[in-house]
């Protein structure tokens, strides 16, 4: 089995490459590292590559970055990936601070890249916007959690963190409670993409910032059930929603099999475990918004 450790970049294509680089760097808060023609890279204040931008026709998460272990060995994880019926190949696509990546399709159609060599492609850049500390987790909407929740865990070791009923699931790669999550949908799509905040008063400026630029929250702030994180959500120039959150459960021993005792959890200790979905989405906050719940097809 593959050992994912952790989530690296997420690769948006975009028909409009300066409205996405706007939006990135002055809402966002990320740092434009390089530009080219029909492509543009963005990093964390710490510079750190997070998000990758192509020029394309209509908008979607076209790719994911994930970093495994130090001796992962390319060849290897290309036979594990031949055995179980998948193509690979290695890659080097003159991205910034990734010099080598193994190139593969999950079974939703999404591109995957591992990765065990990266560098910082820089450090300490002023931004503009709220200014996340990393890339947290991407939700993917999907025809079938359960088959694409098995492939991450049998095939990319990934762990169950929490399911919602039958229909939505949170994976663990490292001690996040997700890096990953899949919520079922009729189409594949990304859900959203989340971005970590260092505290509640770093969540609360970036309220201030989307009020600052008349961009809605579509839902929150409110603290999740599942993976306990507080959490805001609004949507991109391209229609995407983005979720900045802080204070995600974290299972920092894996054998003891809990995650870190926290002053709001139900059950102690807190384990993975299916929840009622009224629990999951909300222990406070506002309902979803017309505006969160917009396009989803379950
Ligand atoms: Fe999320």
């Amino acid at each position: 089995m593959i050992k994912v450790r952790r989530i690296g970049h997420a690769t948006f294509e975009t028909p409009d490459l300066d409205k996405q680089i706007d939006y990135y760097t002055h809402v966002n808060g990320l740092a434009l590292i390089a530009r080219e023609k029909s492509r543009a890279f963005l990093a964390t204040k710490t510079g750190q590559l997070v998000v990758q931008l192509e020029r394309a026709d209509k908008p979607s998460c076209a790719k994911i970055s994930f970093e495994v272990a130090p001796n992962e060995d390319f060849a290897d994880m290309a036979r594990r990936l031949t055995a179980v019926g998948i193509k690979s190949e290695v890659r080097s696509d003159a991205i910034p601070g990734l010099p080598k990546v193994l190139s593969f399709k999950d079974p939703k159609g999404t591109t995957l890249e591992l990765y065990s060599e990266w560098s910082f492609p820089g450090r300490d850049y002023p931004v503009d916007g709220v200014g996340p500390l990393k890339l947290g987790h991407i939700a993917f909407q999907v025809p079938d959690p359960q088959a694409i929740t098995k492939f991450y865990c049998d095939v990319l070791g990934f762990r169950v963190s929490d399911w919602i009923q039958d229909f939505f699931s949170f994976l663990r790669c490292g001690p996040d409670h997700h890096s990953v999550n899949f919520i079922r949908g009729k189409i594949v799509r990304m859900h959203h993409i989340a971005f970590e905040c260092k505290d509640m008063s770093h969540l609360q400026s970036a309220c201030d910032v989307l009020g600052r630029k008349k961009i809605a929250i579509i839902w929150g702030p409110g603290r999740h059930g599942a993976g306990h994180n507080v959490f805001i959500y609004h949507r991109d120039t391209d229609d995407q929603i983005v979720e900045f959150y802080t204070e995600l459960d974290r299972m920092t021993d894996e054998e003891l099999g809990y995650f870190d005792p926290r002053p709001w959890h139900v059950d102690r200790p807190q384990r993975p475990k299916v929840w009622d979905p009224a629990a999951a989405g909300l222990v406070w906050g506002p309902p979803m918004t017309p505006d969160f719940i917009r396009g989803r097809d379950m």
